[in-house]
């Protein structure tokens, strides 16, 4: 079968290109890059605004993983149009010719939309993926790990201080799911297709659940920090303010949609996927 992979440059979607590869479908990998990995078919294209139609032709099925971290409101790359118009004018070009099957790739905080102004525009993209398409597949993933995860890359980075700030207690529970787990279980989706899934919500998340403090500690050990991490924990509404500049100044490492992701449950009891992935590896072993 032949797929178009919307974001397939990222963390993410590099993996899943190499999976449906081997698997042997054909993938047309699009992003600004145009980054492919090797067997895959490159197309450079800013979505927002590119010609969408014209990429579809020949297409089984969409996976959209175009997200971004960090605004820049500049270069019209606000969360409202690269998560919520890019997905609609992306599920509105699949559905005007004919693409059977669409997976939207979302966060486990979508669920509590009113948490931030970054996972409202995840739940809107949901939504209005699923308005055009009923059928489309959303998954939500908790945060990922594997070699340059941008969030625990960040979280490694602060691990070098001395001290370490933590926003809250430190208590924020997450189940970190690795990337080739979340890849293979991207690649089953599109590829099978299977009736029941039609409109469904996969929310995916590890097997070994995480506090903050223990994903502190286990980003230290990945950035090469041994022994015992001494941590501060910070009011979040301190954080929160202090992140507000981040959201204007590139300068400063931590956005509020990091702090954000921090300090939302990122957890899930959903196993329906593990039909595809039975045995995820388990977070934190390093
Ligand atoms: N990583 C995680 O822990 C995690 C957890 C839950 C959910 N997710 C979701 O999974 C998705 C992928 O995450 P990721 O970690 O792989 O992110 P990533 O590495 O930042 O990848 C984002 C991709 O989007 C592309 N992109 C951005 N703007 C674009 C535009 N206007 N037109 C075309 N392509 C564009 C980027 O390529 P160019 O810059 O070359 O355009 C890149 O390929 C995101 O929606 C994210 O919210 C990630």
């Amino acid at each position: 079968m032949r797929f178009l992979v919307a974001g397939a440059s990222g963390f993410l979607g590099t993996a899943v290109q190499a999976v449906l590869v081997a698997e042997g479908h054909q993938v047309r990998a699009v992003s600004r890059s145009g980054r492919a990995a090797p067997g895959a078919e490159g197309v450079a294209c800013n979505l927002l605004g590119g010609n969408i139609s014209g990429l579809l032709a020949g297409v089984d099925g969409v996976l959209n993983l175009v997200g971004v971290l960090r605004e820049d409101a500049a270069a019209g790359m606000t969360y409202r149009r690269v998560h919520v118009e890019l997905a609609k004018q992306l599920a509105r070009a699949a559905a005007s010719v004919g693409v059977p099957r669409f997976v939207q790739l979302s966060s486990l905080g979508a669920a509590q939309s009113r948490a931030s102004r970054y996972f409202a525009s995840k739940r809107a993209a949901e939504d209005a993926v699923q308005a055009t398409l009923p059928r489309a597949v959303v998954v939500r993933s908790s945060v990922v790990f594997g070699d340059g995860a941008p969030l625990l890359t960040g979280v490694s980075r602060l691990a070098r201080l001395p001290v370490v700030p933590v926003p809250g207690d430190g208590r924020t529970p997450f189940d970190p799911i690795a990337r080739h787990d979340v890849a293979a279980l991207l690649a089953a989706v599109l590829a099978e297709d299977r009736e029941e899934m039609a409109g469904q919500v996969l929310s995916v998340g590890g097997p070994r659940r995480l506090t903050l403090d223990d994903l502190v500690d286990w980003a230290a050990r990945i950035g090469g920090r041994r022994g015992i991490v001494p941590k501060m924990h910070v009011p979040v509404a301190l954080v929160d303010r202090a992140a507000a500049v981040g959201d204007v100044w590139p300068g400063v490492p931590v956005n509020r949609a990091q702090v954000h992701l921090l300090t939302t449950p990122n957890i899930t009891e959903d196993r329906r996927w593990h039909r595809w992935v039975p045995h995820p590896a388990p977070a934190g072993e390093d």
